[in-house]
């Protein structure tokens, strides 16, 4: 089966097309760099020892975006790039609407044409907005809170109509939760620009000494030691979640949705101490106020992916500190180290 990787050269992608390479499957991918670079990808060409055609193309730039389609018998298509910080998403929206939106339109346009039925879209726990309870499950009410999240709610919506329209199409989005953690061998993981935005790339470059501490949102939510509580997940799990989509439900059509998260919940504390324990530093850290539009909690009911995709987390949050060390320690620049 050959896949189309979009967004292939990223975080999740890289590590999905580590594993797709290993299970042997054949993968195109395609990037416009915006947010990772060409040493992602040979990266994943050395680690696994396999070779791809790889295309610099923008989702956005049809012409060139048919081209991989004309140059390549295409069965399946796993979608993940997108733009994906939600701080910089509401401060410009119309890039993240058009990036997202009209770049997954042209895609699933190119998708019709060629006959490709088959696609997994990265969703995120985002669209479950500011949930009612925990933990969620599948059929939760859906909202957002931001543009970024709401790019995700449209694009669903958008994929199921046009499953409905067609029925020959196989949707599946998966909404995932916090993926953390790098590829064992410390070659490949997370290389954020800048300054993170999210928990443990930033804990990991405070171990690292590039930051000089951790700035901890809030300790007086409603949780067991009044910080957020979330569902990490070990990319490389969430990677073979991918794997298990893409073999049980490519070939059914219509719309497959699945939560990708371990079920556990770890507070920012939590992960704090996890870390200390795989860097063998202490993690210095302030509490600060609560960060605008933050949840108390957030963690999975994964049992639908278990029991319809045979897929459950297997890695645990030492593993994720440890392999997340590993990269970073190894390379505190990145892919630029
Ligand atoms: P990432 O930024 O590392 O990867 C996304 C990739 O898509 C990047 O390599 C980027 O260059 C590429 N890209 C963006 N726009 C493009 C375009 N128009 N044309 C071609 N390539 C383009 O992000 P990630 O963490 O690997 O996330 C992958 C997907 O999973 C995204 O859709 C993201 O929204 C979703 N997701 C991520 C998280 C998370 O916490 N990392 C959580 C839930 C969902
Ligand atoms: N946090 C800090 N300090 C930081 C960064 C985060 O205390 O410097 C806290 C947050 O307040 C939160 C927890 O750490 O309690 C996790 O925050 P992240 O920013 O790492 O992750 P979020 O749960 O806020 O959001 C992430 C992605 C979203 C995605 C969501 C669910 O950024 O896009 O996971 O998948 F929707």
């Amino acid at each position: 089966m050959n896949i189309l990787v979009t967004g292939g050269a990223g975080y999740i992608g890289s590590h999905t097309c580590v594993e797709l390479l290993n299970a042997c499957y054949d993968i195109v991918v395609v990037d416009n760099f915006d947010n990772s670079c060409m040493k992602a990808v040979d990266t994943i060409k050395r680690i696994t020892g396999k070779d791809f055609p790889f295309y610099e193309v923008d989702l956005l730039d049809r012409e060139n975006l048919e081209k991989v389609f004309i140059e390549n018998k295409i069965d399946a298509v796993i979608h993940f790039a997108g733009l994906k910080a939600v701080g910089e998403s509401t401060q410009i929206p119309l890039r993240y609407y058009h990036n997202n939106i009209t770049g997954t339109l042209i895609l699933m346009e190119l998708m019709e044409k060629y006959d490709v039925n088959n696609i997994v879209f990265s969703s995120s726990a985002t669209v479950y907005g500011m949930p009612k309870s925990v933990p969620i499950t599948e059929d939760f009410p859906l909202s957002t809170t931001n543009p970024y999240g709401s790019t995700k709610l449209m694009l669903e919506q958008i994929m199921t109509d046009a499953a409905k329209a067609n029925d020959k199409l196989s949707v599946t989005l998966l909404r995932y939760f916090n993926p953390i953690g790098a590829h064992k061998s410390g070659e490949m993981g997370e290389d954020p620009q800048g300054i993170p935005n999210n928990l443990l790339p930033y804990v990991a470059q405070v171990a690292v000494g590039k930051l000089e501490k951790v700035h901890v949102f809030g300790n007086d939510y409603p949780t067991p030691d009044g910080t957020g509580v979330r569902d990490y997940i070990h990319v490389v799990d969430l990677a073979i979640g991918h794997l298990k989509a893409i073999e049980v439900r490519a070939n059914e059509p219509g719309v497959h949705i699945y939560n990708l998260g371990t079920g556990n919940g770890y507070s920012v504390l939590d992960i704090i101490k996890s870390f200390e324990k795989a860097c063998g530093k202490e993690i210095p850290y302030v509490i600060d106020p609560r960060r605008p539009g933050d949840i108390a909690e957030c963690w999975a009911n994964p049992a639908k992916a278990k029991r319809e995709l045979g897929w459950e987390a297997t890695r645990g949050i030492e593993e994720m500190c440890e392999d997340s060390w590993r990269w970073q320690s190894t390379h505190p620049n990145g892919y630029n180290s």
